[in-house]
This record gives C-alpha cells, structure tokens and sequence, in this order.
C-alpha cells in the first residue's frame, strides 16, 4: 500500500510536469532533480488572458491565519479567498485561487511541496495545491462538512490529511487525497462538549495518530483506513480520547508531539505546557488502544507567566511564543535554551521556519544541540549566557498582521510586511502616477507603487480610522475622510497634513471627491450631510476652507459627484441617497453656511439607487448613469434629469454598489468601459449598457463583501478593497477578453432573444408576434376592408398593452418612462420626436424595462399583506368587489372571479402566471 501511494505521489508529479512542460519550456527534468526554491516559481509565466479580469497582486493577510515560511524569504499566507506564495526578496506573488469562500485555513506539507487550504461558507471545498506550480491538484468537496472546515492539518508523508468541520456538531475527516476517493477515508462526529476543536495535528511519525484541541479538551485518535485489512465495521471511525484539566492550567492553545513521539504537549494561556503521555502497565504488551486509552496528563510545566500562544515541535527542540511576542527554545526536557525578544511586538499567531536542510538529521538520535551551531558553554550553567543560534531562520506573525523574519546569525527581527490590523475600507488611485493609497480603520495609510510594487509611504493616524479617501485632479493633495468625522488633506507625497483638521461632520465620513478644479472639495457623511469646501490661498500652497453643510437626505447617502457645467468651466455637484433623491447643488450661489440647491428629483419609485455617474459622450446629450437595487441602470438627461433610458444591468447575484468609468485609452478612443463593484464581486461592463449581457463580467473578488472600487489612471487595473477582509486586490484589466466573451453571445439582436422565455423559436417569441400583428390590424380597422399596409411598426401609445399582454405589469411611471425613451431616442439628433416602434426595439424595451428576475411571488403577497383582510383560514384575501374597484378592471373578468381571492389565487387563476420560486435566482 505504501508502495502505491509513493506511485501516486510520483505520478502527480509527473503529470504536472508534463503538463507544465508544455507551458514553460521546463526541458526534461523529472520531479527529484527540482532544485530548491521552486515554490511557485513554476507557475505558468504567460498569464492565460482568456478572462476579462484577473487577479495581479494581493496587499494585506489574514492575521488570524498562520503565515508559512516556504523558504528563507518566500511566504505563504491567506488573503481572502486566496492562498498567497508571496517571493519578498524577488518581490513577485503567485496566487492559488479557486475557493468561492474566505479561506478558513491551511496547512503545508513538511517539504513544502503541497499546500492544503479549506474554506468556510456555503459549498465549502478542501483544495490540494501543488505549490509549484499553483495547479490544485486534488479538491474535495465535502458535502457532509455543512458550512465548512474550521481545522486542517497534513501527515508529514503528505498523504493524508485531517479536516474538522466548523458547526456544533463538529465532523472529523481523514482524507487520502492522493486516492479518488470522495468520501474521507475515516471519520467521527464530536459532541458538543468537547468545545470547539480548532486545531489538529497529525503524530510527525505516524500518521495514524492524531490529535486536536479546543480551549477546554484535548482529544487524541488513532483510526484504520477503510482499506485496510481489518474491515470490521466501526474501523472506519477513529478511536478518540478526550481529556481536560482544571481550570488552574488556563485554556489549551496548541498541542504538538513531542519529537520522542511518546509525548504530546499543549501549551495553555496560563503559561504552562500540559504533558500527556501514556500511563504505562508493566508487563501488559503494549497495543495502540492502549497507547490511546492511557493517556493522561503527566506533568505541568510551568514554564512562564505570560500566555503562551504557539507550540511547535522542530526537530528535536520545542519552540514557544507567547502574547509577549517572545520567541524560546526548549530542549526535551523542557530547559530554556534560547530566548528571543523583540520589545513591542505583539502576540504572536504563528511561528515558521525555513524548509529542513535538505538531509534532515536522524530525528531519534539527535537531540536538540543539533539545531544549533556555535555552542561554547554547558547546557547546565544556566546563568553564564549561552551563544546560540538555530541554524534555521524563522518567520513570527503577530496577531496585529506583522510578520517579522528572524535571521539567526545576527538574531535580527526583520519587519516583512506590516499590514492593515482592522477593515480597509478606503482606496484611491492617484490621477498620473502608479500610486494607490489605501486607508484603515486601524488608522494605517499607506501609499504603495502598484507597478514595481512597493511600499512608497505610510501613515499611522492613532486618533481615527480612515473611512474615504481621493486624490485631487492634479496629484498634489490626498484628501482622508475619518471614522470621527474629521477631513484632513494631506500632501500627496509626504502625506503631510496640508490644512488644519476640518470638524464639521458629526458622523463617520462616507464620500470625499475634490471638483475638475480642485476649487471645491465635498463630503458626505453617515449623518445624511453634504458639505463642501472652498479653495483658499495660503502660503503659496492652496488649502481648502470650510463653505457650507446641507443635510440634504433623509437616507443614507450614497454617492457624489462632481462635474462639469455645459456652458463653461464652472463645477457642479450632485448627490444621490437611498431616499431615491437626485440632488443638485447651485455652488456659485452658495456662501459661507448656506449650501444653496438647485433641484432636487424623485429618481425611483420602487427601487433605490445604488451608484452613479458621469456617462461617457456617445452622442450630443450628456447623461447621467445610475444603477439601482434591481439590477437596472438608467440614463438621465443632465440638465433636465429626465429618465431617458431605462436598462438590464449586470445581474452577478447582487446589483451594482460602486460604480466607475474607465479612463478612455489612447489606443481606442472611442471605446468606454464601466467598473464596477456589487456585494462580493468586482465586473467591467462595454459602454453603451444596452441590456445585452453577454457585455459583462464579473468575478469574486471579497467573498465577505467588498468595500470599495478605484482605477488606475490608464485604466489597466482595478483595485478593491475588502473591508472586514483586510485585504485590498488589484486586478489586471483585459478588454479584448472581454470583447471576445462579449461577441460570443451573438450579435445584434441574439443575445436579446436568448432572453426570452423559449428563445426565438420558442411559444413566447411567437406569441408576442402574434400581439404586436394584431395591435397592428387593430390600429388599421379591424374591419376595414382595402389591402393592408403590412407595417413592423406599432404607435407608442400600445406599447402598455403589449406589455401587459405578454405578462409584464409596468407602474404608471414605468409606462411613461418607457414612452418617452422611445418618443426622445432621436430627438437631439433630429428635433423630431418618434411616434412608432417595431418588433426588434420593442423586445429590447421589454427585455430591460421588465424586472429583472420575474414577478416574485413576495412581491406580490406584499401587496395582499396591504390590501387584504384574514379570511379566517389564516389566508389574506381580497374581497371580490375591492379587487374589481381596484384593478379598475373590464367586465369580462367578471364571470371568472371567486368571491375571494388569495395572492395565489390572483397570481395563478387571474393573471395565469406560473411564478417561479425560489426567488432568487442568478443569470451569468
Ligand atoms: C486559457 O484558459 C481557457 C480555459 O480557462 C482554455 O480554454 C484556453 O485553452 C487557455 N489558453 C491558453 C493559451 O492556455
Ligand atoms: C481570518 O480567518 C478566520 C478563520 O476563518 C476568520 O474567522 C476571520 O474572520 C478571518 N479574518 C479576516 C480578517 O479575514
Ligand atoms: C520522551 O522525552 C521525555 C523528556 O525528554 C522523557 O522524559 C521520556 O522518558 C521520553 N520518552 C521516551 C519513550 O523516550
Ligand atoms: C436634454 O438636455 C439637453 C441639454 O443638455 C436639452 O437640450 C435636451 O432637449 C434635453 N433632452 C430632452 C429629451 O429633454
């Protein structure tokens, strides 16, 4: 069997390379002559550009999660839903991506060959990653895990692993990934009790041993693969036994085995380490049961006051960390060998160290002096201080997203990275420079050169968070908005604060734009405020003074934006809210405390805005885009904020939240892109939005939610920012993949078609037709007698009972937006208004006006929520009289109507329509 599984092994290996040897010229080299330092390093160096989007560099980590040293300055560490190997020296990231869910944790095989990564959410999946060349080679989807795997842990042959589910009843697997396999090879549910178990850790010498911890217990196992020969039932659960200790001891943190392997240690928050060993019966022949049964906590160790937060066997020293930050070697014995303190580092999450030397000493015989080089005293004389250094450099994260290296032959801390500890919320990009500045809650601002990538500058604000962030038109000034409601503006390359702090809002600051001019700069605020700000001259230097506030919104604000006045150079500026206002500011005519409105429109009746824009000049008429909660975007003529186009958005599962237009490339000048951001995934749409689409990507960006959106001033990368993840993404721009995607759903009206029930050639297709035919004979005269003029147009004023004809119900304002789309769609070009529609614009119309997922019957049984009375049956109903009154309905209907009538009565038996439910539904 193990003969097999090494074939296995080797027959992965050799699969990838033949696989990669097609990608990148590898030559012939089989797996074993590999040098070193391969990690990642194999990945395919031509990115395949088949996808619109594609993800370039990961900023921030989980700090919760442990970082891995894959070789002396080659991380490895979570960001979101992916797995970064991240190359500091050579500064180059290769990215593991393929969980739909925020990584939950990971582990990496003794070689560091193979890296195990498991997720949390709906649908969760175990991948196994070949970590050089990023392929995941095996990927579980364990239906039975529920909503995921909260621990993972790999033998040291690498062939088995270990996953506990998250959840109450938590479920604990053995996989053999190297197998087929679906089902683990072995598992247990645990009981409740037992506390939640998350962390495990397999016996480095035999991987049919393990054991987890949570705060209150430890369990050990020991299980039998269901193929081995002992096919009796139950063999195929692990044995477990559990066992806790008083409170005295604080709570288990971490366990490891003790490198004699007899041994298993728990380090507790009290500062003692546990040792558990088995009770031993003389001259009973000792069977693995009994190993497993008799185990009990043999010794405590007091080793330290403070809490100890990592335990870690390496070869045949045990290492600790503590909240301290302080790093100590222990011998066997568990005497301090070697201390290594950092003041000011705070708790440590995980301690690494650099792959074994390539022949790693016989565990068993060595003892822990072989870790270490240049011993020049005796390990008794404790007093007289020893100079020692493991000959491994390690890696520490802390629990505030620092990640220090630690070369031994200095005992030097290196800070690595030093990442955002809380949400990032804020990113901008600078108007002519490779710069991206992201802002914490934490207070960190940070200006990082997203094309060498570097870090250019940071900045720690202690007193606040950074909740907004914009750069000026020019370059020179970043303007923060905090959590506090300050606004500072800072010089763009110190990062300097230019002006006083401005206090003039009384809640967290959403939104902060500067104007084309940077004469005014304006924010919004959690407290429904607008407030702007006026250029003033100081100095040589300009800075901005306080102007006026306006509490213009009843509802959260969620965007401004400034522009430009037609007839000149003059700013203007807009802001739009959830209480579906458009408002318009007049900034000439506002002085100091008064922030004078020019007008101010209902945009939406049912659905509320979500986004908005400037809509790149298509034609003479400027317009304003804005998408709201049900996946529509609409044009509004700017001057007189009419609704002059109504559209299917993007439907990815959640609408639109941020929106931005790509900068025009000189290359094509007359193309236009939107980026955009919905809940969880960041797209790019073709401009003009049509409702075709197939005109439209998007993809998981921050499973948890994104929070913001920005773009590079050329327009090739996106970036987002993942809020609670901490993370913030820059994503590659491809518009030809994106064209290509976009051509292959079909060309004028096909994509459109697909979009109605049946297609072209299906029943609806056929009786729309038949309507519209019909409309038409009517329009002429039933009756009339002379030929026909065989027209494809209708006159608008049908367009309504089309509509209802074929199903779709429009609101009385819905009907006259859609009239006067049609009636103004040549106006600026022509003057004239349009009095007729034909078949092809008329599906178009229905395709983007009708609401995007059907009727849904919640829509509809709100509606009887409202307008009905209990029958008694505990059914709303609509008496029969009120419904006719109410649907101001013809007499026809009459015959047909019960005297009551229920939402699924009127869903079904009057309007004949079959709704679909589940409501949600997602079309990609
Ligand atoms: C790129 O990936 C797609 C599928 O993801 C595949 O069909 C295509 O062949 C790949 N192209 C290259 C050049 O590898
Ligand atoms: C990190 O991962 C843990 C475990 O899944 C999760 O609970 C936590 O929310 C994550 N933290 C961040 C910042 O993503
Ligand atoms: C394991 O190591 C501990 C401490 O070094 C020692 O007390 C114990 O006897 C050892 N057990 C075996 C089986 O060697
Ligand atoms: C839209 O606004 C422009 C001015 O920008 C105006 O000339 C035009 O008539 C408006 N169009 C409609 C259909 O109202």
């Amino acid at each position: 069997e193990e003969v097999l599984m090494e074939q296995d092994l080797n027959a992965v290996g050799i699969a990838l390379v033949l696989l990669l040897g097609r990608r990148a010229a590898l030559g012939h080299c089989a797996l074993p002559c590999y040098p070193r330092g391969l990690w990642g390093r194999l990945f395919p160096t031509t990115k395949n550009f088949s996808s619109p989007q594609s993800l370039s560099w990961a900023l921030g980590y989980n700090s919760s999660l442990a970082v891995h040293s894959m070789e002396d300055g080659m991380l490895l560490y979570v960001c979101a839903h992916t797995a970064v190997i991240h190359d500091v020296q050579g500064s180059r990231q290769y990215h593991l991506q393929g969980h739909a869910n925020v990584i939950s944790c990971l582990c990496v095989s003794e070689d560091r060959r193979w890296v195990a990564t498991a997720d949390r959410g709906p649908d969760p999946l175990i991948i196994v990653w070949d970590a050089f060349s990023g392929i995941p080679v095996r990927t579980i989807f364990d239906s039975r895990a529920g909503c995921g795997v909260c621990a993972i842990a790999i033998s040291r042959d690498a062939k088995c692993l270990v996953t506990i589910s998250a959840g109450v009843v938590q479920r604990v697997c053995v996989w053999r990934w190297t197998y087929p396999n679906e089902s683990p090879v072995c598992d247990v549910e645990l009981s409740p009790e037992f506390g939640c178990q998350d962390f495990v850790i397999f016996n480095p010498q035999n991987p049919y041993e393990f054991v987890s911890n949570s705060k209150t217990q430890v369990i050990f196992y020991l299980w039998v693969s269901r193929t081995a020969e002992k096919p009796a039932p139950g063999c195929d659960r692990p044995l477990l036994s559990p066992q806790t200790l008083g409170s005295a001891v604080g709570h288990f943190t971490q366990s490891a085995f003790h490198f004699n392997a007899t041994q298993v240690l728990t380090g507790t928050s009290a500062g003692k380490v546990v040792v558990w060993d088995v009770e031993r019966k003389p001259g009973l022949p000792e069977e693995p049961q009994d190993r497993l049964h008799g185990m009990k906590a043999i010794k405590l160790v007091p080793l330290q006051e403070e809490s100890l937060t990592v335990l870690v066997v390496l070869e045949s020293c045990i290492v600790t960390g503590d909240v301290r930050g302080q790093v100590k070697f222990y011998n066997g014995h568990l005497q301090l060998l070697v201390c290594y303190d950092h003041s000011g580092t705070s708790p440590i999450q995980s301690i690494s160290f650099s792959k074994a030397p390539p022949d790693p000493p016989d565990l068993l015989k060595s003892n822990c002096v072989t870790l270490f080089r240049g011993i020049r005293a005796s390990w008794s004389d404790s007093s007289n201080s020893v100079s020692l250094t493991p000959n491994r450099n390690f890696i520490l994260s802390t629990s505030d997203a620092t990640v220090l290296r630690v070369a031994t032959d200095g005992a030097d801390f290196e800070k690595v990275m030093q990442e955002a500890k809380e949400a990032v919320v804020a990113i901008a990009c600078h108007p002519q420079q490779a710069w991206l500045a992201m802002g914490s809650h934490c207070g960190l601002l940070k200006v990082w050169d997203y094309q060498q990538p570097q870090l250019l500058t940071s900045r720690i604000f202690p007193s606040a968070g950074i909740q907004c962030l914009s750069y000026d038109p020019a370059g020179s000034f970043l303007a923060a908005g905090f959590t506090d409601g300050s606004v500072l503006v800072l010089d763009a390359i110190s990062l300097l604060s230019c002006c006083e702090v401005f206090r003039f809002s009384h809640g967290p600051i959403t939104h902060i734009c500067f104007s084309h001019d940077s004469e005014y700069l304006a924010t919004a605020d959690e407290k429904l405020a607008v407030t702007v700000y006026k250029r003033v001259l100081q100095n040589e230097r300009g800075c901005w003074e306080h102007l006026a506030g306006l509490h213009s919104h009843y509802k959260p604000i969620r965007s401004i934006l400034f522009g430009i006045q037609l007839d000149g150079s003059e700013p203007r500026l807009l802001s739009l809210g959830e209480d579906r206002q458009l408002i318009e500011y007049d900034l000439i005519s506002s002085s100091k405390d008064q922030l004078v409105v020019v007008d101010r429109h209902r945009i939406e009746q049912d659905a509320v805005p979500l986004c908005l824009a400037w809509y790149p000049l298509f034609s003479t008429e400027t317009f304003i885009l804005t998408a709201n909660s049900c996946y529509k975007m609409k044009l509004y003529n700017s001057t007189t904020k009419m609704c002059r186009k109504t559209l299917l958005g993007p439907t990815y599962g959640s609408p639109l939240e941020k929106m931005q237009i790509l900068p025009e490339s000189a290359a094509q000048p007359q193309k236009h892109y939107l980026a955009y951001i919905t809940k969880d995934k960041v797209g790019l749409q073709i401009l003009p939005v049509d409702g075709n689409p197939h005109k439209s990507s998007a993809f998981i960006c921050h499973p948890d939610g994104v929070s913001d959106l920005a773009v590079s001033y050329d327009g090739r990368y996106i970036f987002t920012a993942g809020g609670s993840d901490r993370t913030v993404l820059k994503w590659e721009v491809n518009l030809n993949a994106l064209e290509a995607v976009a051509s292959l759903g079909g060309e004028d009206l096909v994509p459109f078609y697909r979009l109605l029930e049946g297609g072209q050639d299906g029943e609806f297709f056929r009786e729309l037709e038949d309507y519209f035919y019909y409309v038409q004979l009517c329009n002429q005269g039933i009756d009339m007698l002379e030929t026909r003029q065989v027209s494809a147009y209708i006159p608008l004023e049908e367009i309504p009972f089309v509509m209802r004809a074929i199903g779709f119900y429009p609101s009385e304002e819905e009907i006259e937006d859609m009239i006067n789309e049609v009636k103004f769609s040549e106006y600026v070009d022509s003057g004239e208004q349009v009095t007729k529609i034909n078949l092809e614009d008329f599906i178009k119309l229905y395709i983007n006006h009708r609401p995007a997922f059907g009727l849904s019957m919640k829509t509809i049984r709100q509606a009887f929520q409202v307008l009905g009375y209990d029958n008694g049956n505990g059914d709303k109903v609509i008496d029969r009289g009120d419904l006719l009154s109410l649907l101001q309905c013809r007499a026809a209907l009459m015959e047909e109507i019960p005297e009551e009538i229920t939402a699924e009565g009127f869903t079904a038996g009057i309007l004949g329509l079959s709704i679909a439910e589940p409501e949600k539904r997602t079309v990609k």
